[in-house]
This record gives structure tokens, sequence and C-alpha cells, in this order.
């Protein structure tokens, strides 16, 4: 495909996964000449995700910072979901159906209460319940569990036809889709100007953002000092079908710590059943393991004995874009002309909304709006080199 007609674009965006896809709906909505590069736009890690919008069953200690941006990407959702929809023609599968996490044992349930302080503490929406309550809300739950949380606040939605939807309201919006890989930045002195492609095709750009997920810190061409610190974090996801016959089998999201490991078990409304997920540090390694699959399915069995009656109809692995703080770099590096959209670890689904907003602003006006500020990528900037205590003495 050609470029616009001065063969320059105003913004583009390297990657095509679900960060990718959004940063350019929402480029192309505020009139930029928008262009994506990815060889297959509409796959990674969303397309193995589950889809949970869970900003406060999945609240980590530490995190309370990344918790105003998630809760804030879950308010807009509804929203977001109704105007994707529109553009798109084509249903997201968002369900407010709320969550419930449940303990297996005592010290499971010890973990979920000191939780549910902490959750309380922040002024979330929690509930405690007994075992008896939480078997009442869901009858598949096995009778040992110990009581849990919910949350009627943390819903889902299906990733893969969120992607799909993304991928026609880019169309759809104009955005010029290059399916190529990019092989390195251009830099005209300290500017990032565009992308070569594979076959040595090149994109210039006023604004190049790359959204690249667990590839993100691979590109030829990045300044060291730019690069961003992104790590893949292999998951590993099953997925299981409901017949008809057993129908509603779970009402609302599960998740559950068992032994101190967490899973969970995602129920859509067609059917599916997703059961996920492991967290392993193993660079680029997508398997799908016997111990990974085996791990899901036990700890899924301890709380929903039920589920080994259900047809197991896929396994997959996928790599999440981990970063040093767990939160996403989004904006404006260091190097004019290059922005960041990656990092997003365990909520890229979640943060797609606000992601979207806050690329769109900052491609538009160069600023990142307040509540992005915390996750500028120069966060994790070298520290400026300061003379040492020794040094500071001499004249
Ligand atoms: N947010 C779910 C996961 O990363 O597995």
């Amino acid at each position: 495909m050609g470029g616009p007609p001065d063969g320059r674009y105003d913004a583009l965006v390297i990657g095509g996964g679900i960060i990718g896809l959004v940063t350019a709906w929402r480029a192309a909505l505020r009139g930029l000449r928008t262009a994506l590069a990815d060889p297959a736009p509409g796959g990674g890690a969303a397309w193995v995700a589950a889809g949970m919008l869970a900003a406060v069953t999945e609240l980590h200690y530490g995190e309370q910072t990344l918790l105003g941006l998630n809760m804030a990407s879950a308010r807009r959702y509804p929203d977001f979901v109704a105007e994707l929809e529109e553009a798109s023609g084509q249903d997201v599968g968002h369900r407010a159906c709320g969550t419930l996490a449940v303990a297996f044992d005592a010290d499971d349930r010890a973990h979920l209460r000191e939780l549910h302080t902490f959750q309380r503490g922040l002024g979330l929406e929690s509930e405690w319940l007994t075992g008896r309550e939480c078997r009442r809300l869901e009858p598949m739950l096995a009778p040992g569990v110990h009581g849990g949380l919910r949350v009627s606040g943390d819903n889902q939605v299906d990733p893969r036809r969120l992607t799909a939807a993304l991928l026609t309201a880019c169309e759809r919006a104009g955005v010029a889709f290059h399916r190529a890989r990019a092989e390195r930045l251009l830099l005209d002195g300290d500017r990032a100007t565009g992308i070569e492609l594979a076959g040595g095709t090149r994109l210039t750009a006023e604004r190049t953002v790359l959204a690249a997920g667990s590839l993100s810190g691979r590109l030829a061409g990045v300044p060291d000092d730019v690069l961003p610190p992104v790590r893949p974090v292999k998951g590993q996801v099953l997925r299981l079908s409901v017949p008809e016959r057993y129908a509603p089998f779970l009402s609302r999201t599960v998740r559950a710590v068992v032994r101190g490991g967490p899973v969970y078990l995602v129920p859509r409304e067609n059917g599916e059943l997703v059961i996920g997920a492991t967290s392993e540090e193993l660079g680029w390694d997508t398997t799908v393991t016997a111990g990974g699959v085996y791990e899901l399915l036990r700890d899924a069995h301890e709380v929903v004995p039920g589920i080994t009656e259900l047809p197991l109809v896929e396994t997959c692995a996928g790599l999440r874009p981990g970063s040093p703080d767990n939160a996403p770099m989004l904006g404006p590096t260091a190097l004019p002309g290059l922005l960041l959209a990656t990092g997003h670890h365990r909520n890229g689904v979640l943060l797609t909304p606000i992601t979207g907003d806050v690329m769109a602003e900052a491609l538009t006006s160069g600023e990142l709006p307040p509540e992005a500020r915390p996750f500028t990528p120069r966060r994790f900037a070298a520290p400026a080199a300061t003379p040492s205590p020794a040094q500071e003495q001499h004249p």
C-alpha cells in the first residue's frame, strides 16, 4: 500500500495487537493520517488473553498508582464498547457479570482476607462472602471453598472479538495497513522519522509509536537510552466448551487462590470457558507444556470439579509485555518523534480504552494527559550522571 499524497504520515504505529490497533483507531478519529505496520495485525497477546477486566480482584501490593489507571480504564469500558461496536458493526462480548474470588484452604482464605482489607482501605467495592454464600451464587463450586470476595465491578470482554472489531474500525477510519515487519527505526539526526519494513519499503511519519508488545525492546535503530525495558512473560491458557445441557455452568468470572497459586475461570455467553494462566519467565518460549496444562486443570478442578466433564477445545500460550514495575509505558520518549505504548503486562485488555485516548492525545498535542503522566517511559531513563560525594569535596 502507498502512503499519503506527500509521502508522510502524521502517525505511524508499529504493532497490530490491541494496543497498536486502539492507538491507530483513536489517532485516525482525531483526523491524523495514520498507518500501522504489522505482518499479521490482530494477533499478539490478546489472542491468548482471557479478557478479565479485573482492576480490583487482580490488585497487587505496591501497584496503587497502576490501580488508578486501571480503574479509570474500567470506567471507560461501557462507552468504549458502545462506540467500537457502532464503528465496527461487531459485538465484542462485553459482559457485566462481576467476579467471585474464592479461597481453597485456610491459608488461601487468610490471603484473600488480607486482599479484602487492602481493597477496602483503598475504597474499592468488594464484599466478603462465606463459603456457603459463594456456592449459592455459583453452585458448581467445590464444597470445600472457604469463602471469597464478590466484586461486582470486575467484568469481562472477549479479546478476540475486541481485536477483530478494532481491525474493522481502523479500516473504516482510514488507517493504512502495511502488512510487513518493521525492521528498524529511521532517524534523522536526533529525531525519529519513520521505519524501514522488511523488504526495504520506508514509511515516514511525524510521530512513530512503538506498540509491539513483548517485541518492543527489539526494534533495530532505537537508541539504547530510549529502548523500552520490556520482557516476555509467558502465559498458558486453556479453552473449554460448556455444552448447552450444562448451562449456565458458571455465571460470573471465578478466580481462586489454590495453595498459594492463582487460577481463573472466565465463562462467556457463547459457551466458551477460559482457564488461565501460567506466568513464566522463559524468554521467547511459547510452548504449551504438559506441566502448564496439568497445573491449570488441577487448580481449576479443585475449585470447580465439574470442569472434567467439559470438552477441552484449545490450549495456547502468549507473551505478556512485562515492564520493570508492571505498568505500561505511554507517550513521548526522550527521542523526538518516538512514542511508546507498551509494557501493559497483565492489563493490556483492561487498559485498551484509556491507552487509545491518552496516545491519541499525545500524538495530537505532544503531551500526555494528567492521568497518564506517571506512566511516561522517561521514568526508566538512566539518571543524569551526578558527581559522587567524593568528587563534590573537590573545588
Ligand atoms: N490478567 C490476566 C493475566 O495476565 O493472566
